[in-house]
């Protein structure tokens, strides 16, 4: 019997975010209950997509669910090492969040449609095709595993207008650490 995993969320600016996440070598056990406990985390802060470095975790594990409805389970995505292939359509601005920064938005622009390599939770590779929302979470996400976040693809205007609530968390995590 093997305990249930249970995650806090990584916020910004934890040096985690910044690694870049290593793969997935065994699809065992631990990964289906690190995946499961991501999904629980990620509902539970009502997000539409979580990156393994937002829990602490150096691995290249994303989990998505566009509606981020937890009764909707078949909207679960999970993508383990994931590659995108190619991203096509035009670039489009979308007022992105991001669970490891609360309270901050801002406009990011990406292209609309990418495709996907990765493996599922089983070690089975596929390779699909996404637009609209569900491709912009899996760019977002994706960014995670590379250390590149949410204040990287921030324009001017945008950093300046949330350097208050930047600097509330650079000062949260600082006082954690002492
Ligand atoms: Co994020």
């Amino acid at each position: 019997m093997t305990e249930d995993l249970s995650f806090d969320l990584t916020l910004f600016p934890a040096p985690v975010l910044r690694k870049v996440a290593e793969p997935v070598e065994a699809f065992d056990e631990d990964v289906a209950r690190t995946v499961e406990a991501m999904f629980e985390l990620m509902f539970k802060s009502k997000g539409v997509g979580l990156a393994a470095p937002q829990v602490g975790l150096k691995r290249r594990i994303l989990v998505l669910n566009e509606t981020g409805e937890q009764d909707k389970p078949e909207q679960n995505l999970v993508l383990i090492n994931p590659t995108i292939l190619a991203t096509s359509g035009p670039r489009k601005p979308f007022e992105e969040g991001c669970l490891s920064f609360p309270g901050i938005y801002a406009e990011v622009q990406r292209p609309e449609c990418c495709k996907v390599e990765a493996h599922d939770v089983h070690g089975e590779r596929f390779e699909a095709d996404y637009d609209g929302f569900t491709s912009r979470i899996i760019q977002h996400e994706h960014d995670h595993l590379e250390g590149v976040l949410l204040v990287d693809r921030m324009s001017p205007v945008d950093k300046l207008r949330n350097r208050g609530a930047l600097e509330e968390l650079v000062d949260v995590y600082k006082a954690s650490k002492v």
